[in-house]
């Protein structure tokens, strides 16, 4: 078994779509380990894509991952990383393959839906983000 990280963004939860994306995780044999919701800070949110800072779109990112509520989820299953990048789709819904997440839920490149991480190493880290030792260990 493997874990990996996916948030829900701010405009999925917006439009209500965040009780459909579970499902259909769920429904792609991923299991919740833990889950919450919450309105991310600057802080938050800048440290999270950290990684992106020197990136044209930085700004742009932090201020619409601090739109709103988000649900960042630690999910498990066979080979969980490439599949959850599989299900969700390419970063822009225009080049996403029909059926995805992002085809099916996300705006444009940026209000993309849903994040997933991209490799087990970062998983471990942005799993470690967001949920306490107890909830991985659940
Ligand atoms: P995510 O998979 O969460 O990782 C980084 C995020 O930055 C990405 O999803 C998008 O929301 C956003 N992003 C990536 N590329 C661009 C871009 N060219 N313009 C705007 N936002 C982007």
């Amino acid at each position: 078994m493997e874990t990996t990280l996916t948030i829900i963004k701010p405009d999925s939860v917006a439009a209500g779509n965040a009780g459909k994306i579970i499902a259909h995780l769920e429904a792609e044999g991923f299991r919740v380990l833990a889950l919450r919701r919450l309105h991310m800070n600057e802080a938050q949110a800048g440290t999270f894509y950290e990684v992106h800072k020197a990136r044209p779109f930085y700004g742009e990112l932090v201020s619409f991952m601090t739109s709103g509520p988000c649900i960042p989820i630690a999910l498990e299953r066979d080979n969980a990383v490439k599949h959850l990048r599989d299900v969700m789709g390419a970063t822009n819904p225009e080049d996403a393959a029909d059926g995805t997440i992002r085809k099916l839920y996300a705006t444009n490149i940026e209000r993309n839906a849903i994040h997933g991480s991209d490799s087990q190493e970062n998983a471990a880290i942005e799993t470690a983000f967001f949920f306490a030792r107890v909830d991985q260990l659940g």
